[in-house]
Order: structure tokens, then sequence, then C-alpha cells
């Protein structure tokens, strides 16, 4: 069985025991390596001036392959072009997006540079998977250098209407960079029918179907493949961390307060100012909660050197404490706000405490906290998943209550219901949106991407 070859700009290396990283990729990837050799390639965190040999690290089945990166390119890749314009961009905030020249150069020499670091471990018949915004010209790349894999590319995040990736400087260059993809893979029918009128329209591709294009020389398809969770090892996580001292400490410092909390990046796209807006207008609005309810937001810092992340880290700070400046008493401050990172485990616990999940991106590919929401509750007393319909999540987990992050009262209604929801109505929610969650296992994912992409008849559901 041929070799899989996974490219991200992260890369989930195992810890110091040979244990393998938790998160969603990590477990998608194991889980494909079950049957047969792979190897996974991607940045080692580290800048250099003069990058030395890739590291490998030996991991049984999986072998890992990390690289530096030059100094003066990663600012311009990951600061400049892939982080502050395509992240805008393709989360629908073109008025944030910053173009220079200078970075875009930045960009495609990163991605050039990892094709040369790449190319000396591949074999002729390694299938290869790239992930993400990072990478959307690497198979070029690779392709330029002879490489005639079978390549896939998986979008973690949305892919925008034409009218907002066409005011991408070079849009034509660069997307029109992914017909070098056997297979392109997003999260949501919205974003593969985007992409696909984007191709039609924009550039003129040909489809017989609406999965299988012609660009030029070049033939690719599309497909849909939403993104799981490991539900039961979260489940599992979940109950677990309920029998340890922090979980206790917690719980008392609640004193029976009903918990509403919120996980996200410090990120823009997340809508958390939208968010606590929406929390202070169900305090002016339902004042009969003062008192009764604690708001807890975890939101560890990102991407800290770009100005965007800089502000929207002072605008959260400014509202929670506006919030609690208004509304807070001697013995009750509104909300909690915590930037430090945390275990796992931690935020496993917390959710399971928690009477509401408050999940209200302004847009999101997919939104894995929505899901490990749902799967930390306790089946017999389930909390309340409140969730933006623009997170990728709602076109599954459409059992949670739906709410237009945009519009403050609908928020502050949807927690004053979730707050009142009887029994009954939360658990038939909770096994509703549990179903879907097993049903698409980050487990399936995987397998399910690399099937079509090896076996082009198989696979995508769009
Ligand atoms: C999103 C992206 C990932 C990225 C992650 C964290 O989920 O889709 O590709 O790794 O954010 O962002 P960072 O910039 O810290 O890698």
């Amino acid at each position: 069985m041929s070799r899989l070859v996974v490219i991200s700009n992260r890369v989930a290396v195992p810890d110091e025991q040979g244990c393998p990283a938790p998160g969603g990729l990590a477990v998608a990837v194991h889980a494909t390596m079950q049957e047969r050799e792979g190897l996974w390639f991607g940045w080692s965190g580290q800048v250099s001036d003069e990058p030395p040999p890739p590291t490998t690290i030996d991991g049984g089945h999986l072998k890992y392959v990390l690289t530096d990166v030059r100094t003066r390119d990663f600012d311009e890749y990951y600061n400049g072009f892939a982080n502050r314009v395509l992240w805008p961009i393709l989360h629908y905030r073109v008025d944030l997006a910053e173009f220079s020249e200078a970075d875009f150069g930045g960009y495609q020499r990163v991605n050039e540079f990892f094709a040369e670091r790449l190319g000396p471990f591949l074999a002729a018949d390694d299938i290869l998977w790239v992930h993400d915004y990072h990478l959307i010209p690497l198979a070029q790349a690779l392709r330029t250098q002879g490489h005639n894999n079978r390549i896939g590319f998986f979008l973690h995040i949305p892919m925008p209407p034409p009218d907002l990736l066409t005011t991408l400087p070079h849009h034509l260059e660069l997307v029109g960079a992914l017909a070098d993809y056997d297979l392109i893979g997003f999260q949501t029918d919205n974003d593969a029918g985007n992409f696909a009128r984007y191709l039609t329209r924009v550039v003129g591709a040909a489809t017989p179907d609406g999965r299988n294009y012609q660009l030029g020389q070049r033939r690719f398809r599309v497909g849909v493949f939403p993104v799981g969770i490991d539900t039961d090892g979260f489940r599992r996580l979940a109950e677990a961390s309920m029998h340890s001292p922090a979980a206790e400490e917690f719980r008392e410092s609640l004193v029976g307060r009903a918990l509403i909390v919120g996980v996200d990046r410090l990120d823009y796209s997340k809508g958390i100012v939208n968010r606590l807006d929406g929390f202070e207008r169900l305090l002016e609005k339902y004042p009969e909660w003062h008192g009764r309810i604690t708001y807890l937001q975890i939101s560890p810092c990102s991407r800290q050197e770009i100005p965007e992340y800089i502000d929207i880290d002072a605008a959260v700070s400014a509202k929670v404490g506006h919030i609690n400046g208004r509304f807070g008493a001697v013995s009750w401050s509104p909300v909690r706000y915590v930037s430090r990172n945390h275990q796992r485990e931690d935020i496993a616990m917390v959710m399971r405490v928690a009477r509401i999940g408050l999940v209200t991106p302004l847009r999101d590919g997919m939104n894995l906290v929505a899901k490990e929401f749902v799967a930390a509750q306790d089946p017999e007393d389930p909390g309340v998943l409140i969730l933006s319909q623009f997170a990728g999540a709602a076109a599954e987990l459409d059992a949670a209550l739906l709410i237009n992050p945009h519009d403050r009262d609908a928020v502050a209604d949807a927690i004053h219901t979730a707050l009142q929801m009887p029994l009954e109505e939360r658990r038939s929610r909770f096994q509703e949106m549990y179903a879907v969650l097993e049903s698409n296992d980050i487990r399936y994912w995987g397998q399910r991407f690399v099937d079509a992409l090896t076996r082009p008849g198989r696979g995508p559901t769009w």
C-alpha cells in the first residue's frame, strides 16, 4: 500500500514519551496510518538565517520531518500573506486585508522551499495530503520540481463567494494553483459551492457534473469532508476530568451559579466582542439573571505580532471590564476572562460543568469547540449549545440553538431560553447532536479523504 505524506504548516509532534499529540489532525492522521506507513512534513516552529537540514523524528508507522524557515521569509509568509491577507479574506473580512507584494513573494518562496525540502523524502507512489491556506501553491511547486504524485488539498477555513475572493490581488495565480491538486476538499457545501462558482464564472473551468473540473491541461475534483472530532475520546476525557481536584475547586468557585462558557483562540473571526455584547444585552433585558450566572471566556492569545490581533486583545479586555464595572457587585463578577492556555482535560471539565456553550464566530470553517462542547456533556443532564449560523458546524449541529452573532438581542434571547430549557428538550437536542458526532468521527474523516484521493470513483459527498 502506498505511503501517505501529510503536509501542514504546524505539525503535531509526539511528546518526549512518544505519545501522539492531541488535536484533530493528529488523531485523523494516526487513524489513517493504521494500515500504512506515513510521513508528516511541516514547519519546525523555528526560524533561522540558514536553515539546517530537516530534523526527522521516528514515530513508528509515522515519521516526522520538520524544517526551519528562513527568518526573512517567515514574517512575510506567516505574519504577512497567510495571516494578514488570506485569513481575513477567506473569513469574509476583506476590510482587514493588508496586501503587499513583498509578503506575497515570501509566501511563494516558503512554499517553494517546502517543496525543495520535502522532495528528497518522496517516493513516486506516495499519496500526498496538503492542509490549509498556508500551502495553497505547494502542489504547483512540487509539480514544477517533477513530482507527479497524487496530491490532495484540504481547506480547514471558509471559502468565500467569488465577489470576496476576487478582492485578493493575484487571485487567478493563487487560486488557479489549486488546479495542480487532484482533489480539493472543503468543510461544507457552502464552501464548495462558492469555489465552484469561482471556477466556472471567474476562471472558466469546465465541469460536466459540478464535481470534476478541467482547467487547461489539469483535471481535478472538488468534495466536501466536514472535519469531526475524537468523539468518544473527548467524552471520556470530560467524564474523567470531573474527578480531579481542579474540578472540585472550580465548581466551588461558582457557588451554585449557572456557568456559560466560551472557548476560542483570541481571533476577530470568533466574534468574542459581539458575544460579550449579547451577554451585556442579556443583563440589560433580563435582570432576573443578575447574580445567578457566570460567563467564563477562555481565549488563549494568538498571532501576537499581527496588529489586528493586538487590537482584538485590547477590545475584548475593555469590553469585559465594561460589563463587570456596569453590572458587577462586590460578591459577583458577571464575566471571568482568562487568556492563558489550558490543558485539554481542564477545557473538557469546564465544558461538562457548563449549562451553556456559547460558540458565536462571525465566520468559521467548522469550529471544533462546538463539537467538543457536545461531546463533553453529561447525557443525563446536558448543557445547551448556542451556535452561530456562520460556523461550518451549524450545517451538522442544527439541533443547537442557532443564532446570528451580529444580532445582540438574538444572542441575549438564546441565552435566556437556554437557561430555562426543560431537561427533556436539552436531552433530545443533545442526543441528536451526539449521534451526528458519532457518525462523523475524526477517524472516518481522514479515511474518507484519502479514499476519495486514491480511488477517484468514491468519496466526496458533494
Ligand atoms: C486555524 C487554522 C490552522 C491553524 C490554527 C492555529 O485553525 O485552520 O491551520 O494552525 O488556526 O493558528 P496558528 O496561526 O497558531 O497556527
